[in-house]
């Protein structure tokens, strides 16, 4: 019989993705998302590229009593894999209660749910945020956890903190945090990608945008950092690949080979990539001249931060493979997609 995985916030991006890479390793999967911030259509592209439509539910994860009767109805469930989250780092500054109550409030939810109905596996969607400007590069999953720059940023140290708290007096409970670097990208096929509810707040989507004439340029937050080119630097990872990541966490837990019962893993390249680096990659994989001035910094960023991903490359047995040129193709070709469609 297959496993079955509930994925909440599986109608976004990450989790649309994470939900294609479950089916096609052999889980069944239910997702579980109120479309705060997707679209129902996300289905069809799932069903699309797999062949099969994942059972949904349309509810609010902080209502308890829906959660209880969803926990009820569905008695198979083995794993949880939490996305449903609010993200932006901006809104969550000037509405810092929204998402205090939406990320916190559903964790906990989930964990008194997985306790009352004996599921044992949580994998959880963590952020690199949680290391601020890290002393040293690349960062390691033991480097400090630094004072969090945002409301958002602090709801994923405390809901780490509430899962390690949770497994410690519940050990039926096990779980995994995995720390997101840059997700960028979409489903090779552009079924499924980021979708662009609002003006996005990330630079890959800015790029897209601007590319096909939404934007009339590119603002590139500062070119005075110390960086080799003076533009601040990440580590973008393909979102399939880190879609892959969480088929490898949950299995790491079914089959009991996790070392404590709350392990954090880094997910990236294991490369830093500049701003100004980007866009020249784009140019280059798209042909397109993109358009763009340098502007002032922008309040808040970290200058450079990439991953140590060894653990997650030695301990999960992950590496991703996509390359930054595959990721950005893949986000021009699902911008055209998604445009002519819309
Ligand atoms: P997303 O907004 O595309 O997906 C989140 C989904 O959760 C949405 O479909 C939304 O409708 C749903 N949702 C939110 N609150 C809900 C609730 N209370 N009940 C039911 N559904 C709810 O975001 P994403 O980029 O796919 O991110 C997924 C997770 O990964 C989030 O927890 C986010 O904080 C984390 N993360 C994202 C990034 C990134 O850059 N995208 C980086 C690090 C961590
Ligand atoms: C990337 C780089 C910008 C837009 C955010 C969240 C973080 C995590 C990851 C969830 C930066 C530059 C951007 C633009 C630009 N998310 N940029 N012009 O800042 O790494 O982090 O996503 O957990 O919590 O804060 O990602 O995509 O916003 O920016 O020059 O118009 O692009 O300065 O260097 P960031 P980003």
């Amino acid at each position: 019989m297959k496993s079955l995985v509930l994925v909440t916030g599986g109608a976004g991006y990450i989790g649309s993705h994470t939900t294609v890479e479950l089916i096609h390793a052999g889980f069944d999967v239910v997702i579980v998302d109120n479309l705060s911030n997707s679209r129902i259509e996300v289905l069809d592209g799932i069903e699309n590229i797999t062949g099969i439509r994942p059972s949904f539910e349309n509810f609010n994860l902080c209502d308890a009593a829906l959660l209880e009767e969803f926990l009820t109805n569905y008695p198979g469930i083995q794993s949880i894999i939490h996305f449903a989250a609010f993200k932006s780092v901006e809104e969550s500054v000037k509405q810092p209660l929204k998402y205090y109550k939406n990320n916190l409030l559903s964790l906990i939810n989930l964990l008194e749910g997985m306790s009352k109905h004996r599921i044992p596996n949580l994998v959880f969607s963590s952020s690199c945020t949680v290391y601020g400007q890290p002393d040293h590069l690349p960062v390691t999953e033991e480097s400090t956890v630094k004072a969090a720059r945002s409301p958002y940023g602090n709801t994923k140290q405390i809901s780490e903190e509430i899962i390690s708290n949770a497994v410690e007096t519940n050990s039926a409970v096990q779980a995994i945090s995995l720390r997101y670097f840059n997700p960028i990208g979409a489903h090779p096929s552009s079924e499924i990608g980021e979708l662009p509810l609002g003006i996005p707040d990330n630079l890959v989507p800015l790029i897209t945008q601007t590319a096909i004439g939404i934007r009339d340029y590119l603002r590139v937050f500062g070119n005075d950092y110390n960086t080799p080119d003076g533009s601040c630097i990440r580590d973008y990872l393909h979102v399939v690949d880190l879609a892959r990541a969480h088929v490898f966490a949950i299995s790491r837990l079914l089959s009991l080979k996790n070392r404590a019962n709350h392990e954090i893993f880094n997910l990236g390249t294991g490369e830093g990539v500049s701003v100004l680096k980007m866009i020249t990659s784009f140019e280059k994989v798209t042909g397109l001249k993109l358009p763009y001035k340098i502007t002032n910094r922008r309040p808040g960023d970290i200058e450079q931060v990439w991953a140590d991903t060894r653990k997650a490359n030695r301990t999960l047995g992950w590496k991703a493979e996509y390359s930054i040129d595959d990721a950005l193709l893949s986000a021009w070709n699902w911008e055209k997609r998604y445009r002519k469609s819309h």
